[in-house]
This record gives structure tokens, C-alpha cells and sequence, in this order.
């Protein structure tokens, strides 16, 4: 039998991650984002990353469409940003400061890293469609994450 859908979410909040605001640009040249922690590392030749998008998400049909998306892995000054891109609806990015990257996807701004990627590959992930996306380009800053563990934000610990 397969297991109960708010024990799995209580079992996966367990692993600990960071926290993004992937971001893209619609044909019309609307931007969209939302809060995600379904990021993972997946090939460094091709450098690849995937993310994870419930197809119920207000964002998804600009996902599905602009062939490009932001990766913005979040600071732990972030928090209310990262709520504020946990809901639908409205504009997001009023109030927040960011500029337009060489892909024309929105970089927030005091972010720990942004990166860049074009459509690689999209796949069935049930009720999530899976993006894999080519890294074009990314940067760092040296600034504390935020992190999300048991359905709660965190900092480091040291
Ligand atoms: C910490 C955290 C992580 C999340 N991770 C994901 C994710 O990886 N994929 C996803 O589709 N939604 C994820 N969500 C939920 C979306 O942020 C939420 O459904 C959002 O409203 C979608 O925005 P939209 O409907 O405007 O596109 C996450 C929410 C939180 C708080």
C-alpha cells in the first residue's frame, strides 16, 4: 500500500535543504517565481540541475513555455521573501528588489547564488513536472543560508 500523503510529507521533511526562488519569464514577458526546495545538483559535463514543479502551480505554464528559469538559493536574511513566493497569486515581486538576468529571468537580489539555466529535458514526475536545466551561467556570495527542515525555517547551527 503506498504510503499516506501527509506522512510522506512528514518523512521528506526530514531532510534537511536550502531554499530557492526559481524564477522565469513567460512569452509575454510576464515574470514568475516561487519558493522551492525540490533543487538538486545532477551533472557536472553537462553541468545539469534539476527542479521539481507541481503542475498546479499558478508559474507552471510560464515553466512549461519560456525554456529558461533562475535558480536564487536564498540567504537566512530570506525568510520573508521565501514566504512571500510560497503563495499564488498576485505580484510577487512588488517590493522586491531584483534585475533582470542574461536570460531575462528576474536575480533577487542579496541572494547567496543565482544560476542560470536553459531547458535540457522535462520529464513526467507525477503530480510535479521534473525540469533539467544546462547551467549557463552562476555566482556566489559568501552569505549564511536558509535552510528548511520539518517544515520549519532554519539557520546553521555553528
Ligand atoms: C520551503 C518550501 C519549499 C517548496 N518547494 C516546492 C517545490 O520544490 N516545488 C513546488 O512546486 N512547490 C514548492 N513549494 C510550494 C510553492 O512555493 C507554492 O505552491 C507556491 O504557491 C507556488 O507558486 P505559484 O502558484 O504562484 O506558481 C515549496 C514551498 C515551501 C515553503
Amino acid at each position: 500500500m503506498p504510503i499516506e500523503k501527509n506522512e510522506l510529507r512528514r518523512v521528506m521533511g526530514h531532510f534537511a535543504t536550502g531554499v530557492t526562488i526559481i524564477t522565469t519569464v513567460n512569452k509575454e514577458g510576464q515574470i514568475h517565481g516561487f519558493t522551492a526546495n525540490a533543487f538538486t545538483s545532477v551533472s557536472l559535463e553537462p553541468p545539469l540541475l534539476l527542479i521539481s514543479v507541481d503542475k498546479k502551480a499558478e508559474s507552471w505554464p510560464a515553466f512549461e513555455e519560456s525554456r529558461i528559469f533562475t535558480v536564487n538559493i536564498l540567504a537566512d536574511s530570506q525568510e520573508a521573501l521565501s514566504r512571500k513566493f510560497a503563495v499564488s497569486g498576485g505580484n510577487k515581486f512588488e517590493g522586491v528588489a531584483y534585475r533582470i538576468g542574461a536570460n531575462r529571468a528576474p536575480i533577487i537580489e542579496g541572494a547567496l547564488a543565482y544560476i542560470e539555466c536553459t531547458l535540457w529535458a522535462v520529464y513526467d514526475g507525477g503530480d510535479h513536472t521534473v525540469f533539467l536545466g544546462e547551467i549557463q551561467q552562476a555566482e556566489v556570495r559568501e552569505e549564511r543560508p536558509l535552510l528548511f527542515f520539518r517544515g520549519g525555517y532554519r539557520a546553521l547551527g555553528d
